[in-house]
């Protein structure tokens, strides 16, 4: 069985995090989200994996390289313009060949025990299993219609005006070769794309064995800012156990399950778990709360921060409180001595500030 995971996407709903970098490599608790889904599958016993990327192809080739670090052997696939899931399928037939697949969204996180489901689709005589959950919004995903009595699938429509249950397609889909065959014979939808859900309502058209699989943890579609911090304060919840790797002084004290990775350091600080502070970052005279991720070479000085994602490279110093806030790469964020006191920032387009 094959792998393959699409990452084209611009992510422009994470701007302005994203206008320089991929949203699949924006991390949750200190790790790439597209990390997360290479182990996914990595873990499942698949070794041959295949990425979409577009725009950003060569950020994400930097970041994952070969594949080695997870023990499987990568290709990249160019998609010259994101013109659907399906449309990925078909430049993806070379790769693919007529092996089974399950193909992944590059940026949704979802909670473990995806592996078991790979392989027994593996050994099953079904042609296609999606993944579906309950979610609040169904008419922002493709949404599955399932038999009252059999609870097989009777339809699938893409975004919905008025969906037929709240049911949707998580991004997690596994097939045979019929799907090729699928995807040659569908046209484009309203929004210009192929879509991976008219495919598989071809396949259930044509007689063929789609089963669903009801995904009862939690997932998350990390489309949008608020959206990260809800999927890093799922991620920290699952860390079960304290990790220090780092150098942490005498003055300092940490509470609960925490990571303080390779080379941080924590002097006359407090942090309290769950948190994770990445590599060779510094924390000094501060506190760092729940729920927060401080990624690698940052420093924090004299202030205090808990509820956020700060991204590398950024220093803050000397910030009161700062909570539920998304910060990116290279960030300055410190008083100002100089008059007029005032708020002073150079912000990028869209951000978003919340003064008091
Ligand atoms: C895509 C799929 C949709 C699925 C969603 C999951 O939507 O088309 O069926 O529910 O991913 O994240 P898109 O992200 O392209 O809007």
């Amino acid at each position: 069985m094959k792998g393959l995971i699409l990452s084209g996407g611009k992510g422009t709903r994470l701007y302005p995090l994203t206008y320089t970098r991929a949203k699949q490599l924006v991390p949750v608790a200190n790790k790439p989200v597209l990390f997360r889904v290479i182990e996914t599958i990595a873990e499942a016993g698949i070794t041959d994996i295949g990425i979409v990327v577009g725009d950003t192809a060569d950020e994400i080739k930097e970041a994952v390289g070969r594949g080695r670090r997870w023990g499987v052997n990568i290709t990249y696939i160019h998609q010259e313009a994101p013109l659907g899931l399906a449309h990925a399928v078909k430049i993806s037939r070379d790769f693919l060949g007529d092996e089974r697949f399950v193909m992944f969204l590059g940026d949704n996180v979802i909670q473990g025990g995806i592996a078991p489901l790979i392989r027994e689709f593996e050994q099953s005589e079904w042609n296609c299993q999606v993944v579906l959950t309950p979610v609040d919004e169904p008419q922002h995903y493709g949404v599955a219609e399932l038999d009252p009595d059999t609870r097989e699938i009777i339809r699938l429509v893409e975004k919905p005006r008025n969906p037929p249950s709240n049911l949707a397609l998580v991004g997690i889909y596994m097939f045979d070769h019929h799907i090729h065959e699928a995807v040659n014979s569908i046209k484009p939808s309203w929004r210009g794309e192929l879509e991976i859900t008219d495919a598989i309502q071809w396949l259930i058209d044509h007689g063929y064995k789609v089963h669903p699989y009801i995904h009862r943890g939690w997932w998350i579609d990390t489309g949008k800012p608020i959206d990260m911090l809800a999927a890093n304060d799922l991620v920290l919840e699952e860390m079960t156990e304290p990790v220090i790797e780092g150098y942490v002084d005498r003055d300092s004290t940490i509470q609960g399950r925490v990571t303080i990775q390779k080379g941080a350091e924590i002097i006359n600080s407090v942090i309290r778990g769950p948190a994770i502070i990445g590599e060779n970052t510094r924390i000094v005279n501060s506190y760092i709360g729940p729920f927060t991720s401080i990624y690698h070479d940052v420093i924090i000085e004299e202030s205090e921060i808990e509820h956020s994602i700060v991204l590398e490279g950024t220093v803050i110093r000397e910030i009161p409180r700062l909570i539920d806030s998304l910060i990116g790469r290279n960030v300055e964020l410190t008083r100002s001595p100089y008059k007029p006191k005032a708020y002073k920032m150079t912000l990028a387009d869209n951000s978003k500030v919340g003064v008091i």
